[in-house]
């Protein structure tokens, strides 16, 4: 298979089939834990990190870990980058060190700029722009309840935040309908936008969430509060998304078969209700285990040998 890049930063610079390889892959190593325990052996990966994390941190850590490598955790804000040092200076040096480097970064354009100067692969564990690991887990989650993505009828409700970017990205490579609920004032990025505009993607955004869910095969929020959000604007930001909450009486309204996804960690009662994230129509926490199988295959893809 011919790949457009090492690195893995955003799902539509990948091929659809480059996709599917690493999703098909993730599954077989679900299926096996024990499978590919060398495939790292004598490869050692850096996790830089400038924001808090559960998931994509012990996901990553463990990845590694299970496949035979080695991995160090660097809160960015205790490196020299914290002080001022380039990222240009950064990356040259980190990357004579490891294999590989997956970064959480507030600014996109800085895990760009980093990308540009590393000589070894790099993975966006998160930006103020997109979420490609957890995507890439929400995936696979749904492939594993309804066999199929690209038939699907994809709601997603709520903030247009990075994980709705990344939605929108991966609707550029899959054929399934993106139907979002978003309001105005909180639109996904423009950039991701445009792009979308050109690849003839199924999506459409508009406020009348009933439309939006009526024919939903799974409904998607993440928090009104991401971690980049201006924090002065909450009480405004409350008022305006109050009715894009997720609860019973919304899901009432969505085909009896809708399943339930959130990226985590969730604001009970705030963008969905205990009665949704813990009824058994949410598969909330078999995407969060997911994020390590997938990651264990997207680790794969990335690797030079
Ligand atoms: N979903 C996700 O990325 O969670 P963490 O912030 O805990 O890593
Ligand atoms: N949109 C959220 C996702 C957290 C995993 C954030 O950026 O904080």
């Amino acid at each position: 298979m011919e790949y457009l890049s090492k690195n893995f930063i955003n799902l539509h610079e990948f091929k659809k089939a480059d996709l599917i390889e690493i999703l098909s892959s993730g599954e077989k190593m679900k299926a096996n834990r024990n499978s590919d325990r060398n495939f790292l052996n004598n490869k050692s990966y850096i996790l830089l990190f400038d924001k808090p994390s559960t998931r994509t941190r012990i996901s990553f850590e463990l990845a590694i870990t299970e496949l035979g490598g080695s991995c160090i955790y660097l809160d960015m804000s205790t490196t020299q980058l914290g002080r001022g040092e380039s990222i240009k200076d950064t990356a040259k040096v980190l990357s004579r060190y490891v294999d590989g480097i997956i970064i959480r970064n507030s600014n996109h354009q800085d895990l760009i700029e980093f990308s540009d100067h590393s000589s070894v692969p790099i993975i966006n564990a998160l930006t103020n722009e997109s979420h490609p690991c957890q995507i890439m887990a929400d995936l696979m989650t749904l492939k594993e309840r309804f066999g199929t993505i690209d038939s699907l009828n994809i709601a997603w409700i709520g903030d247009g935040n990075n994980v709705a970017n990344t939605w929108i990205q991966a609707s550029t490579l899959f054929n399934f309908k993106l139907n979002m609920a978003i309001p105005n004032e909180y639109m996904p990025s423009r950039a991701i936008l445009d792009i979308v505009k050109k690849k003839n993607s199924k999506i459409n955004i508009s406020q009348n969430i009933d439309d939006v869910i009526k024919d939903a095969n799974c409904i998607i929020t993440d928090t009104w509060f991401s971690m980049n959000d201006d924090k002065d604007e909450k009480s405004k930001k409350i008022q305006i998304l109050n009715d894009y909450q997720v609860n019973s009486d919304l899901f009432a309204k969505a085909p009896v078969d809708a399943i339930f996804l959130h990226c985590l960690p969730a604001h009970r009662g705030q963008e969905v209700t205990d009665s949704i994230i813990d009824c058994e129509r949410s598969f909330v926490y078999q995407q969060a285990e997911n994020r390590l199988h997938v990651q264990k295959a997207i680790l794969k893809h990335c690797v030079i040998n």
